[in-house]
């Protein structure tokens, strides 16, 4: 309870924490980061990232070596955080909550939502399947339908070879969006106690 507090500004208004007026959607996004992070690591013991292995390891998850839902919890925590800050985002925006100096978090938040989509992006590709070839193939044209910068941006994210890309989505999943959205979080509720909490009827 003391961390919860802890994680709100030292005076609010007792209606600013109402459920009704919040829907929790923020506290959620935290918990479903940390049920991400947790699945996420114990996933990794048996994830090789090369092309040879990564479709043999996570048909593996499925198999009774590792708990079957494992790869499901992961998947599904990470389709519910989308939605979940996404609908944050709209709570806040409905309220007027991104005005005055709640406007740098609005934008941390922002940063934070991208995040979590970059997450999902570079997940798909991790079970090197089929559906990581369409996920390859839209974000390769996405890439290189940039002007000017498109086909040296398409090689940067892609690199000479197959592992190469593989590895690179594997670095970005586990490693460099995993540690922004944490720092990320972390900046947001130091804003949100910083900034204090909106209430009802004074955004
Ligand atoms: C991983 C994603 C996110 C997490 C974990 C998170 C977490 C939180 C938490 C715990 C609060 C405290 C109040 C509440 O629960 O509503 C909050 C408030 C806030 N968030 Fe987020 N958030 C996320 C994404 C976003 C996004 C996408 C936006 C907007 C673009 C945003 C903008 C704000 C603003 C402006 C406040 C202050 C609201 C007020 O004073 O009423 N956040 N956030």
């Amino acid at each position: 309870m003391t961390f919860v507090r802890g994680l709100h500004p030292d005076k609010v208004k007792r209606t600013a924490l109402r459920f009704s007026y919040t829907l929790g959607l923020g506290g959620i996004s935290i918990g479903l980061t940390g049920v991400l992070v947790l699945t996420g690591v114990l996933l990794a013991f048996g994830y090789r990232p090369t092309t040879a292995a990564a479709y043999v390891d996570t048909q593996a998850f499925g198999q009774a070596s590792y708990p079957l839902f494992l790869r499901s919890l992961h998947a599904w925590s990470a389709y519910l955080l989308l939605a979940a800050a996404f609908l944050h985002l709209v709570r806040v925006f409905y309220h007027g909550a991104y005005r005055d100096d709640r406007r740098w978090n609005w934008m941390v938040g922002v940063g934070l939502l991208l995040l979590v989509f970059f997450g999902l992006v570079t997940g798909a590709v991790l079970p090197w399947d089929e559906a990581a070839m369409a996920v390859l193939a839209l974000f390769g044209a996405v890439a290189e339908a940039v002007p000017f910068i498109g086909s040296w941006l398409r090689g940067a994210l892609f690199g000479p070879t197959a592992d190469a890309v593989l590895l690179r989505a594997y670095v970005f999943h586990v490693l460099i969006i995993p540690g922004l959205l944490f720092a990320g979080v972390l900046i947001h509720v130091w804003r949100v106690r910083r900034d204090g909490l909106s209430g009802p009827g004074e955004s």
